[in-house]
């Protein structure tokens, strides 16, 4: 992974990337061709603004199985029905292709993958300025060398814009240079072949136009949501000699234009091409097609678009600074995570109907669906635009309808989201899926986890504990919890002989068990992580009713409050809610867990090496991880992610149980040497648990969460989308866990703990109104108020309590109590 951040290594001196690189700390760089990387690199050089995104692919290739063009709005789906399927899934959409741009010299080849030798080749996405920069000097058969060089963005400034300015310079001849430029409506979904439906032809009824000599305009409908979506491009030329009228040439489903012109060794030309999308789900738009036209007339040069473009990332970047140290290896990733985090989730989305995808808006893996990802991401947006996770919670809101008719299919009452959903927000779990491991269909039974639900509540309270955003809280949070709360009281059966409620036949979050031995898919009884969230959010449930009984003004105008006999039985359910634990007071995962048999993990290893596809490797041989105590993801230790040591101790205690928090490090263990990894979840998860025990191990995991989708290009499930969860959580880590940050009763406290392989943290927060710096250190911790107008927020340092005035900075010296890495530490970490 090193040489990705450093010189890479065939270095050419002509080249203006190998010359002037951006400074290291805000680089991601591939040098040469590496076809079978190709598609992980494309995700990774993915430019966006959250309402658009568009794949790092070549201008000049199409979809060939080694590259893949694809353009995606946030939210755009369409439901397409595969072989043999009735109803079909919905998907995220590949739009038009807006980049296709090539050239050939007078009587040779269109410059296209495979055409030419290509001498350098240099790819550079400058994190700090948002703009993809590429190098190319290719030979074609008669030895003409031309230099191409692009600058490509997707405007942070103007949500609609896109643009790619190519410079092309004949180094070593002279005569006629053709280019051509243009819009390919042809495209179809193929990025995630081995998922179920996920491939296939989205877009229908294309037409296309020619404005005037430099404009086109392509519009296609999909095929069952109708959704209508416009791109109009410009081609203009800068430099050059006499030039011939340029002509459009368009074909079925696509069109472009063909511009010659006179070029003499050395001189450049510039081709600029802007674009402008739009489609009919945008707010204030009645037409795409014209205001994709309006909007390309009043938009200047590829200069002018890249000012605006560049300055609102400054600002952003501003507002998301997570800093380690300019020389520190790991300060690159930590900006490659943040650039995608904010393409995939930027403030433009708040103004959207877009949830959070789990693979960005970076490819199709998962049809780009939701999941439960989103309890990864929204603790570290409510510290940095709170704004975003109020409307990306708005977004669950507005298909609580959906949920209510999912919970009344699984039979019980409240509100249900689904595993995945899409647009609808109806049920797209698949009922199979391919094996990674031997290619073939297996039944999929993960759609039996209905814990997204406890996530969103989860994040409703965390986000209002944060803001003190009453109004959301009225609006939309209390609904979401009181609706979460009633489906799982639903659930709970009573148990009159133990005065315990039990909840059946669910699924946590690890995916390897999703029955017991012999019983596949049919869920399993009391799982830890369920029932101790379930209690929490009883809890929590009420305790919003209460605060907005306290708060008449912005109480809800409907009636969705709980009665009393639903409060005196969430009551109860709350307190009786049924757990189990193995013999040495370790929390099981689920009642019968300790039945299971160990798993000869040494032998597995042997055999296999990495086991993070473990489940597939044992259905392969014909067994089942249900027989066994595997997790493929944190599950019970989740807990430990979600809540402080002492408020799971709170918890477990609320429902009858002794629990002595001394058992935590074990049951860590316990879990961690249990633990295949097989999501890229689990290390976040597992990276935040082990900050209280083992800070070099904590770091560790940490750095192979940042990492999850820049190591391992050949192989990762990169190539279909990067993996938002990792990213953000893994942020969070440096954000929350290692400065100790918590928002409680009103007071930011922070207790930093940094591991060894990190000298200095220096981060921007938001916290009710107002922006607070950071800078925390082995020794010291340094926090500042931007000046304004707010009130002095109450700060807790290690409990040592003190008022934060607008504009003032307190710096506290840390006292070295801190136990060293590797030593046992259960104070409160969150
Ligand atoms: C994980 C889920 C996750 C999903 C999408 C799966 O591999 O097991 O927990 O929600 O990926 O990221």
């Amino acid at each position: 992974m090193e040489e990705e951040y450093g010189v890479p290594p065939d270095v050419d001196p002509e080249c203006e990337l190998c010359s002037r690189p951006p400074p290291a700390g805000w680089v991601l760089a591939y040098c040469g061709e590496a076809p079978g990387e190709e598609g992980t690199r494309e995700t990774m050089l993915t430019l966006g603004n959250g309402y658009l995104a568009s794949r790092g692919a070549d201008p000049e290739a199409r979809a060939d199985g080694v590259h893949y063009p694809g353009t995606y709005l946030a939210g755009f789906h369409n439901r397409l029905a595969g072989p043999g399927q009735s109803d079909g899934t919905e998907s995220i959409v590949n739009l038009p292709n807006w980049l296709p741009l090539t050239f050939r010299a007078a009587g040779g080849e269109w410059f296209a993958p495979g055409q030419g030798r290509r001498v350098h080749e240099h790819r550079v996405l400058d994190l700090r300025r948002g703009v993809y920069l590429r190098e190319v000097l290719v030979v074609d058969r008669d030895q003409r060398r031309t230099r191409v060089r692009q600058r490509r963005l997707v405007s942070m400034a103007n949500p609609h814009l896109a643009a790619l300015e190519t410079t092309i310079v004949a180094e070593n001849w002279s005569g006629r240079l053709d280019i051509r430029s243009g819009l390919d409506g042809g495209v179809v979904n193929a990025n995630a072949p081995t998922e179920a439906g996920s491939c296939g032809r989205h877009l229908t009824h294309v037409a296309t136009g020619e404005d005037d000599a430099e404009t086109v305009w392509l519009t296609a409908l999909t095929t069952s949501s109708r959704h209508r979506v416009a791109v109009a491009a410009r081609t203009r030329i800068i430099g050059g000699g006499p030039r011939h009228r340029q002509t459009a040439v368009p074909g079925p489903d696509d069109v472009s234009q063909v511009i010659a012109v006179e070029v003499t060794p050395g001189e450049r030309v510039s081709v600029e091409k802007t674009v402008a999308i739009f489609s009919n789900r945008d707010r204030a738009v009645s037409e795409p097609v014209p205001a994709a036209r309006e909007e390309l007339r009043q938009t200047g040069s590829f200069d002018d678009v890249l000012a605006e473009h560049v300055a609102a990332w400054a600002r952003l970047w501003a507002r998301f600074r997570l800093d380690i140290g300019e020389q520190h290896a790991w300060q690159a990733p930590v900006r490659v995570q943040t650039f995608h985090l904010l393409q995939t989730l930027s403030p433009y989305v708040i103004d959207l109907d877009a949830g959070v995808p789990a693979r960005g808006l970076h490819g199709e893996g998962y049809h780009g669906h939701i999941f439960w990802d989103e309890l990864f991401v929204y603790p570290y947006l409510d510290l940095r635009m709170p704004e975003l996770t109020r409307a990306l919670l708005e977004y669950r809101y507005r298909r609580l309808t959906a949920a209510r008719r999912q919970a009344v299919a699984a039979g019980t009452a409240g509100a249900l989201f689904p595993w995945q959903s899409g647009e609808s927000g109806w049920d797209e779990s698949p009922a199979r899926s391919r094996s990674p491991v031997t290619g073939e269909w297996v039944d999929d039974y993960t759609g039996r986890q209905q814990h997204v639900n406890l996530a969103v509540a989860y994040c409703v309270w965390r986000y209002w504990e944060t803001t003190g955003d009453l109004s959301f809280l009225a609006a939309a949070g209390l609904e979401l919890l009181i609706e979460t709360a009633r489906f799982w009281a639903g659930l709970a059966t009573y148990d009159p002989d133990d005065d315990r409620y039990d909840i059946r036949g669910v699924m946590g979050p690890d995916e390897y068990h999703d029955g017991y031995p012999g019983r596949p898919g049919q869920g399993l009884d009391n799982c830890a992580y369920i029932n101790v969230m379930v209690g929490w959010v009883l809890g929590h449930a009420e305790e919003a009713c209460g605060v907005l009984a306290r708060h008449p003004g912005v109480r809800p105008w409907r009636e969705v409050d709980p009665t009393e006999d639903e409060r005196r039985r969430w009551e109860h359910i709350g307190r009786r809610l049924r757990l189990f634990f193995l013999d040495d007071g370790i929390l099981a995962q689920f009642e019968g867990y300790g039945d299971l048999a160990e798993l000869d993990w040494h032998r597995y290893r042997q055999r296999y090496g990495d086991l993070r596809l473990l489940g597939p490797l044992l259905q392969k041989e014909g067994d089942d991880a249900n027989r066994y105590r595997v997790s493929k993801q944190a599950d019970v230790l989740m807990l430990l992610y979600l809540f402080s040591a002492e408020e799971l101790t709170d918890l477990v205690r609320g429902m009858g149980y002794e629990f002595d928090p001394a058992r935590i490090p074990a049951t860590v263990d316990y879990y961690l040497s249990r633990t295949s990894h097989g999501s890229t979840l689990s290390r976040v998860a597992h990276a935040w648990v082990l900050a209280r025990t083992d800070r070099r191990r904590s770091f560790e995991m940490l750095v192979t969460a940042l990492g999850t989708d820049l190591a391992d290009p050949q192989h990762s499930s990169t190539r279909n989308g990067i993996h938002l969860g990792a990213s953000a959580g893994s942020l969070d880590i440096l954000q929350r866990c290692y400065t100790g940050l918590e928002i409680r009763r009103d007071v930011l406290r922070l207790n930093p703990q940094l591991p060894d392989g990190l000298d200095e943290l220096d981060c921007v927060i938001r916290y009710r109104n107002q922006l607070i710096n950071l800078h925390v250190d082995h020794d010291s911790v340094r926090i500042s108020a931007a000046p304004g107008a707010d009130q002095p927020v109450p700060v807790a340092v290690r409990e040592k309590f003190f008022p934060l005035d607008p504009g003032s900075t307190v710096t506290i010296a840390l006292p070295p109590a801190a136990p060293k890495d590797g030593a046992p530490d259960l104070r409160r970490q969150k």
